[in-house]
């Protein structure tokens, strides 16, 4: 009799997302994310935590704007290409690369005026410890903003991950900050997207923005 297959790496792990990276020259757009640009581009910069940053565009793009950033993800594949572009953007001296588990491990020491969370999706008890690490590193008068596809999403045919669990709508975010926070947005913001098949659809972005005081 053959051994059990292992089960699947988890899609908050760095086998995972190794994997996806090295798939493609390039997984993501290159651009930074809508909701950032609409919600930071007016915002002093300061000091950012981009949690889960990918191939760097978000955190690139912030640089560009004058923030000096704080960059982490678990792959080393992901961080590796986004080093490459930051130099490429000329912006390299304004951005850490920090290669981490955020589930398992401290977040990069704070404080931040500004932690970006975009489209991080792991299941409610993970986010629920993660989302409120990153509220306790912004700082007095800094800015918090989540990102994540919406629940409604599930029902529109856009390619989305197998577990239903990981999506999130901007309260439940909201519900984890105390008084000492003002939200400035609590939405599901449509967007223009295609089916699995190509078909024109309309999908929403879970957006939290919060200021500390
Ligand atoms: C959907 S991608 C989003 C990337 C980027 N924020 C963007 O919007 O283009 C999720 C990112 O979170 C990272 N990630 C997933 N689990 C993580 C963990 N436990 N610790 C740190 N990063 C993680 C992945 O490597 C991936 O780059």
């Amino acid at each position: 009799m053959s051994a059990p297959e292992p089960p699947p790496p988890v899609p908050w792990s760095a086998e995972f997302w190794d994997a996806r990276y090295a798939s493609a020259d390039r997984v993501w757009s290159g651009e930074p994310n809508p909701q950032l640009v609409a919600d930071v581009s007016a915002v002093p910069p300061g000091r950012a935590l981009d949690v889960g940053a990918g191939e760097g565009a978000d955190s690139i793009w912030l640089a560009r704007q004058g923030w000096t950033v704080v960059a982490v993800d678990v792959s080393s594949v992901a961080l590796d290409r986004a080093r490459r572009h930051a130099e490429f953007a000329g912006v390299a001296d304004r951005i850490s690369w920090v290669h981490g588990d955020v589930l398992a491990g401290p977040l990069p020491a704070g404080p931040f005026d500004l932690v970006s969370v975009e489209f991080m999706h792991v299941p409610l008890a993970e986010r629920t410890e993660l989302f409120r690490r990153c509220i306790d590193a912004v700082g007095p008068g800094g800015l918090l903003q989540i990102v994540g596809h919406h629940p409604s999403d599930l029902a529109t045919g856009a390619r989305r991950p197998a577990r239903h669990d990981v999506f999130y709508a901007a309260e439940e975010i909201a519900g984890l900050l105390d008084d000492g926070w003002t939200v400035l947005a609590c939405d599901a913001r449509p967007r223009p997207a295609v089916d699995h098949q190509g078909a024109p659809i309309t999908i929403h972005d879970a957006v939290l923005l919060a200021r500390r005081g």
